[in-house]
């Protein structure tokens, strides 16, 4: 299909290992010079030059914790800087503790809370003050989950996490439209990361029973789904969750 980010920059956060490792490669495979966030130093430099020698676009590691205001403010400065304008941000960073109701931390409930929402909302406010600046406006992705639609066991601070990013991807979306801002969100399935592949098998065989397409969902899935809402292929689409699960049944 050609490169449908070709000339685009991007920053995409928690792009380290998982989702976001295959979020920046499949960016950079499309043309966009990809600002690869993560918290953790080394693990961006680990791949990164493997993919820049291979792939048409650029990735360029940016380590900053989202939820620091100033480092964030001085990273979207620097993009700024550098590339003149920002197209697309991908709000992908998020962390996760599975706790049964009567177990919740509360320091875990703080730090989900902090990276997956005020994080997530950090960002959006810093590259959205600098879209609303450009002519081209930009499309920003925020990644959710099908736990903030459906629920599970044991993910109740989780899943509250994920419903905010539902709820505050669709207020943006009605704020930004004027400023030709986009936003949406995708919302994955069970991902087969390497955390998921430390779980027991017969738990995530039950899981995948409940899968019409009869698999999990690999990384370059939910990749693929946001360079469509980061192109101009999804030109007039703003306000929407994209579920990508292979059909769950529940
Ligand atoms: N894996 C799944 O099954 C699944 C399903 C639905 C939704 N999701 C969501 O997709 C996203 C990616 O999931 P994943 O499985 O690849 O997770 P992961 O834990 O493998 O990767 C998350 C990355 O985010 C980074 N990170 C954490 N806190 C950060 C911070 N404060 N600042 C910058 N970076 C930070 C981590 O260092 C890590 O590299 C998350 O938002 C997750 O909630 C995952």
């Amino acid at each position: 299909m050609g490169e449908l980010l070709s000339g685009k920059v991007i920053i995409v956060t928690g792009a380290g290992q998982g989702i976001g490792q295959a979020m920046a490669c499949e960016f950079a495979r499309n043309g966009a010079v990809v600002y690869a966030n993560d918290v953790r130093e080394g693990l961006i430099e680990s791949w990164v030059q493997e993919i820049n020698s291979r792939e048409t676009g650029e990735i360029r590691p940016l380590i900053f914790d989202i939820t620091d205001e100033t480092a964030g403010k001085a990273a979207v400065m620097r993009v700024k800087k550098e590339c003149g304008q920002i197209d697309g941000l991908v709000n992908n960073a998020g962390v996760e503790f599975n706790e049964l109701i009567g177990m919740i931390s509360a320091d875990n409930m703080k730090k989900m809370f902090s990276v997956n929402v005020f994080g997530t909302i950090n960002m959006l406010q810093l590259v959205s003050r600098v879209m609303s600046r450009q002519k081209s406006g930009g499309s920003i992705v925020n990644i959710a989950s099908m736990v903030a639609l459906r629920g599970n066991r044991g993910q109740l601070v989780y899943s509250a996490t994920k419903g905010a990013v539902v709820s505050l991807t669709k207020s943006a979306a009605k704020e930004l439209a004027e400023k030709n801002i986009r936003v949406n969100a995708i919302a994955p399935g069970i991902t087969n990361t390497a955390m998921m592949r430390q779980a027991d098998p017969e738990k995530i065989q039950n899981r995948i029973n409940n899968i019409c397409m009869g698999r999990l969902a690999e990384p370059e899935d939910i990749a693929k789904a946001c360079v469509f809402m980061l192109s101009d292929l999804s030109g007039y689409v703003s306000g929407q969750i994209l579920a990508v699960d292979g059909c769950t049944i529940m």
